[in-house]
């Protein structure tokens, strides 16, 4: 079954080609970031309107490239939520409207199921049931994962997500939107240990998270070091690199929390915090202590792409989802809703 896949939630138009059989065929990506960048975050009127000029002909595009017609496409998945109603309401529209002229199903994928099933992308998949951490600029989720669509909620951020945490302490740093891959970039120069930041909610029992303190803290440590000069480049790194270590470190404790809780022995990492070295790396050494075993996708998979959103949409058509014929967006969306798919 080929599946044509279509993200337009937030800032990225991502288009897809996934087969059952063969895997991912083709896909493309178009960043809004140069778009956004002077207002420091996503304008969410400029997002929809960029992805009406895009979406259609990178259709075209990726499907001439590919050399598939529009007659091999079994079917259409489109991003139908959570993210900005414009932008997703793109996605839907375009989504529906060429199921009906092509006479193929259309499902609307929820986001960040297209996410944590990312890792399947690539060779040596993880299996059915693991935990899931999902680390982006909206969601901090711990996710017990059973089947597809099983999905049992085990803590989540009562605040900020990992992602947003990341983006603002970079714009407290004078670093560009998004901040998460800027902050990883200075902290590679930063001196362990300089600072010390604290991991919230690590004493308490739970798996929820909370990153605003995180935040506060940043912007005091700021304004001690700060000079009237600004600040200099290697505080900036230091400070970089106690806040990613702060973030990780937490992330890790709750996640070896969630095994033992679950008795689960796989982890899967995804959303754009997931593309995060320092996590990668803390992550491997927290499961083989656990003699358990970590899996994410290559960095490109774990932002905001349209291939998670084929393979998602693939996997439930395959599995025979179905859905009326309506354009219908979801910006709110708890991943609990979903259907269960043997
Ligand atoms: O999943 P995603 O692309 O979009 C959402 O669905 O939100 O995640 C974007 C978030 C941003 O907050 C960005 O700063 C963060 O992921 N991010 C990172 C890294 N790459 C992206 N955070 C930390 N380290 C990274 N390398
Ligand atoms: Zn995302």
């Amino acid at each position: 079954m080929l599946v044509l896949g279509i993200e337009t939630s937030c800032d990225e138009t991502g288009i897809a080609l996934y087969d059952t059989e063969r895997g991912l065929v083709a896909d493309a990506l178009h960043s809004q970031i140069d778009l956004h960048v002077e207002y420091g975050g996503v304008v969410p009127e400029l997002a929809s309107r960029d992805h009406i000029r895009k979406t259609l002909p990178m259709i075209r595009q990726l499907m001439a490239d590919a050399n598939i017609d529009k007659n091999a496409i079994d079917g259409i998945a489109y991003t139908a939520g959570p993210g900005l109603i414009g932008a997703l309401l793109v996605g839907a529209s375009l989504g529906r409207s060429l199921a009906m002229a092509w006479n193929v199903p259309a499902v609307g994928v929820h986001h960040m199921e297209g996410h944590l099933l990312a890792p399947m992308l690539e060779d040596n998949p993880p299996e059915f049931p693991f935990v899931a951490l999902l680390v982006s600029g909206g969601h901090t989720q711990l996710v017990e994962v059973k089947q597809l669509g099983d999905y049992t909620l085990l803590g989540e951020s009562l605040d900020d997500a990992a992602g947003e945490a990341f983006d603002k302490a970079a714009k407290m740093l004078g670093l560009p939107y998004p901040g998460g891959p800027q902050i990883a970039r200075l902290a590679k120069s930063g001196v362990v240990g300089r600072f010390d930041f604290p991991r919230p909610m690590v004493n308490r029992p739970g798996l929820d998270f909370s990153f605003s303190g995180l935040k506060t803290f940043t912007k005091n440590t700021i304004a001690k070091c700060v000079s009237e000069d600004g600040l200099d480049e290697q505080t900036k790194a230091d400070i970089a690199c106690a806040f990613e270590e702060a973030v990780v470190s937490t992330l890790a404790i709750k996640c070896k929390r969630a095994l033992k809780q679950t008795g689960l022995k796989r982890l899967i990492i995804a959303g754009g915090v997931s593309a995060n070295q320092r996590l990668r790396e803390a992550l491997e050494e927290m499961t083989a202590a656990q003699r358990s075993q970590v899996f994410y996708a290559r960095p490109e998979y774990c932002t905001d792409n349209g291939a998670m959103i084929a393979l998602a949409g693939a996997l439930r058509l395959e599995r025979g989802h179905v859905e009326a014929l309506e354009v219908k967006v979801k910006p709110r969306w708890p991943l609990e809703d979903l259907e269960k798919l043997a």
